[in-house]
């Protein structure tokens, strides 16, 4: 049995990994050899990507810019990725969109954006990629939210949706273990200079609360959540799926806690203040 953690030549896709915590995942696996391909909706930001990725030494390197939310896009930006990369070795689902809101204060349109991102988006990136996974031995990771089963006011449509997220991995790990194909979810705590970090904790003071309340003293980096998708992708980790895998410093194992309310509380300041 192999200890290594290898990569080379494997073709990994990374939906939503043009900046943040997913282009840190594309990032490492360029970082390992590995044939890489990213997809989001900004042309631009594709193209920033796949250039950083081949600096960063991957095999190959290739974008194309899509919404999840469309599933014949989806279906043919990733027939494209198939045409130049063959089967796929991995595929991280990753593309987001979340912003604080009370639920008495979205509009219904509001609160389906977000389902329809990361949820349905989810939904088109894994069936889409469905008929091109190496079968057996692809591994799939979507990346998930403590939301998904930690209640935030303020949140209710991303809780909502990213609960979905890992009900999908779940059973999609039954119905495609079959074929030898793995689902996994990553939920990254608080991920440090991230868009997603700074919707949630926009100001230096709850930062700050955020991370005195870390156990292990610190913000999460995009390396952390990395180094956890690319563990879950090797062979070291084949007799691993249907897990949701928290890499957060043990934050979350205090509940939602101050986040929970927090945020709740600004918006309803907010509201006051108007
Ligand atoms: P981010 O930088 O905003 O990354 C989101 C990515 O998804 C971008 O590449 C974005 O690119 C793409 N995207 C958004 N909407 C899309 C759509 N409709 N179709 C296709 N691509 C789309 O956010 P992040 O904070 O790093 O978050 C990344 C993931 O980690 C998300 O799944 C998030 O829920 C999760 N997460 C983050 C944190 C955190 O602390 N940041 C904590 C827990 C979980 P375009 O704008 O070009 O589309
Ligand atoms: N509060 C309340 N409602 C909001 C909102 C906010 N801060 N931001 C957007 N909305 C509503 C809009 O008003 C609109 O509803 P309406 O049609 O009833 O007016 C609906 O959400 C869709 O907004 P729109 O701007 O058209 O969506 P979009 O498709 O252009 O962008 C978002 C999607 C809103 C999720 C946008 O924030 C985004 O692109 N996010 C990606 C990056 C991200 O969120 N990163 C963090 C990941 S954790």
């Amino acid at each position: 049995m192999t200890r290594e953690m290898e990569f080379r030549d494997r073709s990994i896709i990374v939906i939503g990994g043009t900046s943040g915590i997913n282009r840190g995942i594309a990032e490492a696996f360029a970082e390992s050899g590995a044939k890489v391909a990213v997809a989001s909706r900004s042309q631009e930001k594709v193209d920033d990507t796949v250039a950083a990725l081949k600096d960063r030494g991957a095999a190959k390197a290739l974008g194309a810019a899509f919404d999840v939310r469309n599933p014949e896009a989806v279906a043919a930006g990733l027939a494209g990725f198939n045409a130049e990369l063959g089967d796929f070795d991995v595929l991280i689902s990753g593309a987001a969109g979340n912003f604080p809101a009370l639920m008495s204060e979205m509009s219904v349109n509001a609160f389906r954006t977000v389902v329809e991102i990361d949820l349905m988006g989810t939904v088109h990136v894994m069936k889409g990629a469905y008929p091109y996974l190496k079968k057996p031995g692809a591994s799939i990771v979507n990346i998930s939210a403590p939301q998904a089963y930690l209640p935030y006011e303020g949140q209710a449509h991303v809780c909502a949706a990213k609960a979905g997220v890992d009900q999908i991995t779940r059973t999609l790990s039954m119905e495609w273990g079959g074929e030898g194909v793995r689902v996994n979810s990553v939920v990254p705590g608080f991920i440090d200079g991230t868009e997603g970090a700074k919707r949630l904790a926009p100001t230096e003071e709850i930062r700050q609360q955020v991370l005195d309340s870390v156990p292990l003293g610190r913000m999460g980096l995009p390396d952390d959540v990395a180094n956890m998708c690319l563990f879950l992708s090797s062979d070291l980790a084949t007799y691993v799926s249907g897990c949701v895998i928290n890499v957060d410093g043990a934050v979350y194992q205090r509940g939602s806690g101050y986040l929970g309310q927090q945020m709740g509380d600004m918006l309803r300041a907010m509201r006051k203040s108007n």
